[in-house]
């Protein structure tokens, strides 16, 4: 499809979003506007995107706006008129699911409504258009010791996080059958990466280490997951974006399992030696404590269709990325710090004081 109209980004201040946001601007031709709409939850952070705001200030816009706001997502729709609409904005974090479901199904199932009506109302019968929507392998469940999730796998989502967003899945394939809408769908593995929030295993573990905090790991630490350098999906998506068949699926992964205990000691010594830590000091900081409540044992991404249809790969490996994430979080300690003095700390004081 050739792009030359304006692309909505939701989500755009979060971990994922913000990369796609640099990605468009530093890594392809794209020359239109940028929209980002995002609702600044905990989660979502504009120093991501200070680069951007100032370098691209014609080209770029933001606007505080919860999608859940049917009338003020009008408003944008009506002044941009975006021919692409890539939908990041998720609640994103499994063990706030099972702390608190509610703002998931608000925001992931709710929130992807009013988009996809929205899109219906503006877009009519339009074909040079896409709603791109961004999803996770967790909607197919959990994997045994073998096997892969395909694009065909059934769902069977364990989380309130991973079920609503199954629920907006189906959704987005159901106007594309009913209203012809045009959408495309990508379900990705286990991301990780600069501007991560470091509630989630890697950047959590990388700040808590350097605050000589506990390394907790869930259960027995033999759960798996598939690791993707975040650059490497935004890849992936542009190319959906760009020549992905309508109605699609694709799964972007990979390709790279890893116990998450195998993968804490990686990390650990590689912490160490980039920041002059003792290593030992470091790895007395590992403690088990207890499993998260239905936690999936493994996941594991097959990502032929998106390799063999659209010609992409991943480009980093995982040594690279993890030592280029490590190099990042050591560098930017001041925007750890910033988040953890604000909204962050407080959950994390309210639901996790007596663990
Ligand atoms: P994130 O939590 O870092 O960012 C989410 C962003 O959405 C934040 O900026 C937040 O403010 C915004 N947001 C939340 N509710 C909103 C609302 N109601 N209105 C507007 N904005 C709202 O999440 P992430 O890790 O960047 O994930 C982005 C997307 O990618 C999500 O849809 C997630 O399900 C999906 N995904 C994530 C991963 C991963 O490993 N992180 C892997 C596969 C898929
Ligand atoms: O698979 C894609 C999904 O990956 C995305 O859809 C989600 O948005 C994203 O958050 C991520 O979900 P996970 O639950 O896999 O990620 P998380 O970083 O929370 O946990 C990774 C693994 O590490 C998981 O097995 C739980 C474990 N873990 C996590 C934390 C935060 C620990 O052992 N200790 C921890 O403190």
């Amino acid at each position: 499809m050739n792009i030359n109209g304006n692309i909505l980004v939701t989500g755009g201040a979060g971990f994922i979003g913000a990369n796609f946001i640099h990605y468009l601007f530093e890594q392809t031709d794209f020359t239109g506007l940028v929209i980002n709409v995002d609702k600044l939850t905990y989660a979502g952070n504009l120093e991501n995107l200070s680069d951007i705001s100032q370098k691209y200030d014609d080209r770029y816009r933001f606007h505080q706006i919860d999608i859940c706001n049917y009338e003020a997502m009008d408003v944008i729709f009506t002044k941009y008129q975006p021919q692409v609409i890539v939908h990041f904005a998720a609640e994103s974090h499994v063990d706030r699911s099972i702390h608190g479901p509610k703002e998931f199904i608000e925001t992931n199932i709710i929130g992807t409504f009013n988009l996809l009506e929205l899109a219906r109302k503006h877009w009519q019968d339009r074909q040079d258009v896409l709603f791109h929507h961004i999803s996770t392998d967790e909607v197919y469940g959990s994997l045994g010791e073998t096997g892969y999730f395909y694009e065909d796998t059934p769902y069977d989502p364990r989380s309130p996080y991973s079920s609503s967003k199954a629920s907006s899945d189906h959704l987005v394939s159901a106007y594309f059958h009913t209203y012809k809408l045009p959408v495309t769908i990508s379900n990705c593995s286990n991301n990780y990466g600069p501007y991560q929030f470091p509630e989630k295993l890697i950047p959590l573990m990388i700040s808590n280490m350097l605050e000589d905090k506990n390394l907790p790991v869930y259960g027995d630490g033999r759960n798996i997951r598939d690791w993707l350098y975040v650059e490497d999906h935004c890849s992936g998506i542009w190319k959906i974006i760009q020549n992905g068949r309508r109605g699609e699926t694709y799964n972007i992964g990979g390709e790279n399992e890893w116990e998450n205990i195998k993968l804490l000691h990686v990390l650990c010594e590689l912490v160490a030696r980039k920041s002059g830590k003792d290593l030992n000091k470091i790895l007395d900081l590992i403690t088990y404590v207890k499993d998260r409540a239905g936690h999936d044992r493994r996941y594991a991404i097959n990502c032929d269709k998106i390799k063999n249809e659209l010609g992409w790969t991943q480009s980093v490996d995982f040594s690279q990325g993890l030592e280029k994430t490590v190099e990042w979080y050591l560098a930017n300690t001041e925007w750890i710090e910033n988040i953890k003095t604000g909204e962050y700390q407080k959950w994390i004081d309210k639901n996790y004081s007596n663990e």
